[in-house]
């Protein structure tokens, strides 16, 4: 199991700190949310906060654009310290484009699906991705409630990325906490992605430890 803290819960006064807080409370990825005003409602950073963040700290480093047309942006993020970007399948006209591209820049490439898109999404895709996001809340907002409909989908796509021996990672996204995380994690998730739950506490070391121990 990982554990990927999401920035977005973060107290933005003073990121450097807060990065190096869930570093030390034994975080595997640090889980950027870039937002547009477009394809989500709410802004927040781009490339330069993840520059700036990038000396700070050795997870790593999970940028989750939540924009229009991507690509435009894909390079940008590359030379900002992105090990993986995570595009939406909705926000892309030419995915396997845009999921090779990513790949050409030496980064990981991952694909996020909104609670209502299906997994056949990522049917003709799946051997590209080094990661699937899977969107348990309405992206856009921290602080939002799980949507139990999305687990079936963690489950189909598990059942396709064992069937095919394929070592891509589903992480779950959006209103983890204590008591779904466990269910999520049953159903296939391998990287539990949490704002609110993991920033939001006195001591991220003791969630973080008890999601890893999830089985
Ligand atoms: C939502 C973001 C999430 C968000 C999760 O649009 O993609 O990463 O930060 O926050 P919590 O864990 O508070 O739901
Ligand atoms: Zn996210």
């Amino acid at each position: 199991m990982k554990v990927a803290p999401s920035l977005l819960a973060a107290d933005f006064s003073c990121l450097a700190q807060e990065v190096k807080r869930v570093e030390a409370a034994g975080a595997d990825y640090l889980h950027l949310d870039v937002m547009d005003g477009h394809f989500v409602p709410n802004l927040t950073f781009g490339p330069l906060v993840v520059a700036a963040l990038r000396p700070h700290c050795r997870l790593l480093f999970d940028v989750h654009l939540m924009i229009e047309a991507p690509e435009r942006y894909l390079a940008d993020f590359a030379a900002a310290g992105a090990d993986l970007i995570t595009v939406h399948v909705e926000a892309c006209s030419h995915l396997h484009r845009t999921l090779s591209r990513i790949k050409e820049m030496g980064c990981r490439a991952g694909a996020a699906l909104n609670p209502a898109t299906p997994p056949q999404a990522l049917e003709y895709v799946l051997e590209l991705l080094d990661l699937v996001l899977v969107m348990s809340v309405n992206p856009g907002f921290g602080g939002q409630t799980f949507i139990p409909a999305v687990l079936p989908k963690i489950e189909r796509l598990s059942g396709w990325i064992k069937n095919r021996g394929l070592n891509t990672e589903i992480a779950v996204d959006g209103g983890i906490n204590r008591e779904v995380a466990l269910a999520a994690v049953r159903a296939g998730a391998r990287v539990l992605v949490a704002g609110t739950a993991v920033f939001g506490v006195t001591d991220p070391g003791v969630v973080i430890k008890e999601f890893k121990s999830f089985s």
